[in-house]
C-alpha cells in the first residue's frame, strides 16, 4: 500500500494553495470528515495551518475568548476585522471564514452585503458565516449572488441567547422539523456549509443525510461531516467548558506553571542568566 499523502484530502492534503469551498464540498462526496478550529491571531493560525487544519473560523466567540465579554453580542465589525486579517496573514493553506457579528447583517440584505464586503476587502476573508435560518435567507441569497461564500449556523446560535433564555440544546421535539426546514432553505439559498450547534445527535444525523452541503457539528454528535471547536476550549484554556468540549491539552495549567517559574526566577535573580545577556 502506498504511503503517499492523499492530495485530495482536506485534512493534511495538498499544501501549495488555499483550500476552497469546492474542496470542502467535494469532501462530502468522499465521506471525508474534517476538522475546523477557531483562530483569532496570526501565530496560532500558523500552528493550525501547518498542522493541516483546512478551515479556520474567526468566530464572534472572540467576544468572550479575546475581548472578555460574557456573550458574543457586544463584539463589533471593527473588533473582528483586525483579527480576521491576522489569521489570513498567519495562514497560507486554510480557508478563512469570518463570522458576521450581531447587528451587522440582520437589518437587511444590503447591510449584510456591506459588512461581508468589508471582511473580504479589508481582512482578506474567503467566506463569511452568519446565524439563523428563514429570517436571513434574503441576506444569504444576496451574498451568494455577489460571489461571497456563506456558511450557515443553526441550533444554539449564540447571538440569540436572550431569545433562547440561556445556552441550551435546540431542536428537540417539533422544533427539530423547523431546524430541518431552515437547513434545507439555507442550502437552497446557496450556503456552502452549515454549522449545527448543540442539537440532538439524531437530528444532526438527519440534517447531514438530507443536505448535499457539509454540516459542521459542535455539540451535535459524531455524525456530522465536520467538527468545530473553539481553540481555547480544545487546548484547555477555558475554565468551564461546555459538555461537548474535549480537552486535548492543559494549556491553562502549563501556562500557570511557566509564568510562575519565570516569576520565581526573576525574584531569585536566576533569570536572566549569562546566556540571556549581552557582553
Ligand atoms: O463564534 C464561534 O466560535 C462559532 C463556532 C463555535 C461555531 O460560531
Amino acid at each position: 500500500m502506498s504511503s503517499a499523502p492523499n492530495t485530495a484530502a482536506l485534512y493534511g492534503g495538498a499544501t501549495g494553495r488555499r483550500v476552497t469551498v469546492r474542496d470542502v464540498q467535494a469532501a462530502k462526496g468522499r465521506h471525508e470528515k474534517w476538522p475546523m478550529v477557531t483562530a483569532y491571531d496570526a501565530m496560532t493560525a500558523r500552528v493550525f495551518d501547518e498542522a493541516g487544519i483546512p478551515v479556520m473560523l474567526v468566530g464572534d466567540s472572540a467576544a468572550m475568548v479575546v475581548y472578555g465579554y460574557d456573550s458574543t453580542l457586544p463584539v463589533t465589525v471593527e473588533d473582528l476585522i483586525p483579527l480576521t486579517a491576522a489569521v489570513v496573514r498567519g495562514s497560507s493553506r486554510a480557508l478563512v471564514v469570518a463570522d458576521l457579528p450581531f447587528g451587522s447583517y440582520q437589518a437587511s440584505p444590503q447591510q449584510a452585503m456591506e459588512t461581508a464586503a468589508r471582511f473580504m476587502k479589508e481582512a482578506g476573508a474567503h467566506a463569511v458565516k452568519l446565524e439563523g435560518g428563514n429570517r436571513v435567507l434574503p441576506q444569504v441569497e444576496a451574498l451568494v449572488s455577489a460571489g461571497i461564500p456563506v456558511m450557515g449556523h443553526l441550533g444554539l446560535t449564540p447571538q440569540s441567547v436572550n431569545a433562547f433564555g440561556g445556552y441550551r440544546v435546540q431542536g428537540r421535539g417539533q422544533s427539530g422539523d423547523e431546524l430541518m426546514a431552515d437547513a434545507k432553505a439555507l442550502e437552497h439559498a446557496g450556503a456552502f456549509s452549515l454549522v449545527l450547534e448543540c442539537v440532538p445527535t439524531d437530528l444532526a444525523n438527519r440534517v447531514t443525510a438530507a443536505l448535499s452541503i457539509p454540516t459542521i457539528g459542535i455539540g451535535a454528535g459524531p455524525g456530522t461531516d465536520a467538527q468545530v471547536l473553539v481553540w481555547q476550549d480544545l487546548m484547555g484554556l477555558t475554565e468551564h467548558p461546555a459538555k461537548f468540549v474535549k480537552k486535548y491539552f492543559d494549556l491553562h495549567g502549563e501556562m500557570d506553571r511557566a509564568v510562575r517559574a519565570f516569576a520565581d526566577e526573576v525574584s531569585s535573580g536566576a533569570f536572566p542568566a549569562k546566556e540571556h545577556s549581552y557582553s
